[in-house]
């Protein structure tokens, strides 16, 4: 299955698709886009030879012309798969109803508690004991999609964000590489039209 990954930032999460046993077996990362030029996540891409695209707001007229500019740039690539992994924009309608049921988003809170920009900080600001993360498929919502997988993650004593977060992605990485090989499988040996409902009702 070809895998179009899209990320703003530093990539770890990506990493772990280029890492993964997966990757050119199951599926293919055949290109990797962020809406920011030189975030570390393109240049975790070049190092594994996979093609880079960057479609910035700056460069286009108005949003509608963004969203229209990721969605030719995204389809080019012919993906069965599109993974955000850490993608910080929110998506117009062009690319979320080309890529209906075949768009993945990671988010480090276990929703439907925490959606948002800032997951992390407002569990830990809650003071929830277990908080983590969440693999879900996007629909036309912000972290609104239907639920595919979850990781549970413990908030220890004197966390802050940043290392709950770092917990959190350690986590997130597994989850979402192993949600990423079970809908390749499932595309290619479909068991149910839904893939969130893989086990027997
Ligand atoms: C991940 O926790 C993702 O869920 C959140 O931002 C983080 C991305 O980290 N939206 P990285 O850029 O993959 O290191």
């Amino acid at each position: 299955v070809r895998v179009v990954v899209l990320a703003s930032g530093s990539g770890s999460t990506l990493q772990a698709l280029l890492d993964s046993p997966d990757r050119g077996a199951l599926w293919e990362v055949v290109a990797v886009g962020s809406d920011k030029p030189g975030v570390s996540a393109l240049d975790r891409a070049a190092r594994a030879g996979v093609p880079t695209f960057t479609v910035a707001p700056a460069d286009h007229a108005d949003r509608p012309a963004w969203d229209a500019a990721l969605a030719a740039e995204v389809a080019r690539h012919e993906p069965g798969l599109v993974v955000l992994a850490g993608f910080m924009r929110i998506l117009g309608a062009p690319l979320v109803e080309a890529c209906a049921g075949r768009m993945v988003n990671t988010h480090p809170a276990l929703l439907p508690s925490f959606p948002g920009a800032h997951g992390v900080r407002d569990a830990l600001a809650h003071g929830v004991k277990v908080t983590g993360c969440t693999v879900h498929l996007v629909d036309a919502g912000v972290d609104t999609g239907p639920i595919l997988d979850q990781s549970a993650v413990r908030v220890l004593p004197g966390d802050d964000e940043a290392t709950l977060h770092e917990r959190i992605k350690t986590a997130e990485r597994d989850l979402l590489a192993h949600v990423v090989s079970r809908l390749a499988r499932e595309s290619t040996h479909p068991t149910s039209t839904h893939p969130e409902r893989t086990a027997p009702r």
